[in-house]
């Protein structure tokens, strides 16, 4: 069944820029928002207090709907001190020597407490809260809904789909392979989840009672139509965006995104210890030649450590892009939504 996001999110047009954990920006959130779709923001690793500071910043920006993305704990979250990453370590090396930093103690911890991050989010009351990596617990959901913020989960199968659902999030993401960024894969391995768009979406539509929103692969108005075809309420798009001049992404990073072809990307655990779509680059092929990944989150907190001494560094940075990044014309993100709007079909009201 479709469903109709207008109206569960209390926005004009069923368009969802993507939350770019660590990458996303105030201004590229809100000008979607303004543009009447839904602005997401990813809270990937914010502790509570910058949660607060970040929605006090968006309200500011914008007083349309927004949502705010979060990672659930899959609880295979290493933490510091469980792993020797002497290996990891040394795979990197040579990447801190060229970013001309020196290796970091371990943090107390790598990530903040889910429970913090969910009580700034209360606190913020977006139109929406979005989880990737598993099924809300029934506690949040419902204090969600006591709030009035909507839902909404992400699947990469219609198995995931299905327990999404069973949880009772009021829509679905599903996520065909072609997407940025990481698989968010929660019931099979990532490996073993990377389903395309095109077979992802309609066997979900079929599958659950709720709207399902189409991610993967959906860059300009041919994209957007298909999803429809497919059954899909909505589209979410991250890489078109991505590449605007209203994201956060380093100009190294847009230069790479806007000259992607179709086969540019890979999957690879190199950056972060999970799998995730980007442009490889001398970071990801020393790491997967030393073969020396270590367990998410350490990766990602050695990883963290050139990426941010060197953010500019297309050699050195998170390039993450999906297979549909160079298809999207616009280096605006006014222009790219308008795009995308001329892809949904007239429905009747
Ligand atoms: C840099 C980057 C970071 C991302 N981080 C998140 C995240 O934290 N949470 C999430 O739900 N999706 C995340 N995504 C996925 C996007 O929100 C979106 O679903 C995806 O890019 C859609 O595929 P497309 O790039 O082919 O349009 C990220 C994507 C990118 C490019």
């Amino acid at each position: 069944m479709t469903g109709d996001l207008e109206t569960l999110f209390g926005i004009d047009a069923p368009i969802v820029l993507g939350p770019f954990g660590g990458m996303s920006s105030i201004p590229l959130t809100a000008s979607i928002s303004e543009a009447g779709g839904l602005g997401s923001f990813g809270l990937y690793g914010y502790p509570g207090e910058r949660i607060r500071e970040t929605a006090a910043a968006l309200r500011a920006a914008t007083g349309r709907p927004f949502a705010l993305n979060l990672w659930l704990p899959t609880g295979d979250e290493v933490e510091p001190g469980d792993t020797d990453l002497a290996r990891a370590r040394a795979a990197i090396a040579p990447l801190l020597g060229a970013a001309g930093v020196a290796p970091p103690p371990l943090p107390e911890s790598f990530l903040p407490p889910l429970d913090e991050q969910l009580d700034a989010v209360w606190d913020a009351a977006p139109a929406a809260l979005s989880v990737v990596f598993g099924v809300p617990a029934a506690e949040t959901v419902a204090e969600a809904h006591r709030r009035g913020i909507r839902v909404v989960g992400t699947a990469t199968s219609v198995a995931e789909a299905v327990a999404l659902a069973a949880g009772g999030v009021d829509a679905i993401v599903a996520s065909g392979a072609e997407a940025a960024g990481h698989r968010v894969s929660f019931l099979r391995r990532a490996e073993e989840s990377l389903v395309g768009t095109v077979a992802l979406v309609p066997q979900v539509v079929d599958a659950v009672d709720v709207p399902v929103i189409a991610a993967g692969g959906i860059a300009d108005r041919r994209g957007v139509a298909a999803a429809f075809a497919l059954g899909a309420a909505g589209v979410q798009v991250g890489s078109a965006f991505l590449r605007t001049r209203q994201s956060a992404a380093s100009e190294a990073h847009r230069t790479a995104l806007r000259a992607a072809a179709d086969t540019d990307t890979v999957l690879t655990r190199a950056m972060s210890g999970r799998l995730a779509r980007g442009i490889p680059n001398r970071a990801v092929r020393a790491i997967e030649e030393a073969d020396a990944v270590a367990p998410f989150p350490a990766q990602n907190w050695l990883t963290a450590v050139f990426r941010a001494a060197a953010p500019n560094d297309a050699d050195l940075i998170s390039m993450w892009a999906g297979q549909a990044a160079g298809l999207s014309r616009s280096e605006d993100a006014e222009e790219v939504f308008a795009e995308l709007a001329a892809g949904i079909p007239a429905r009747p009201h």
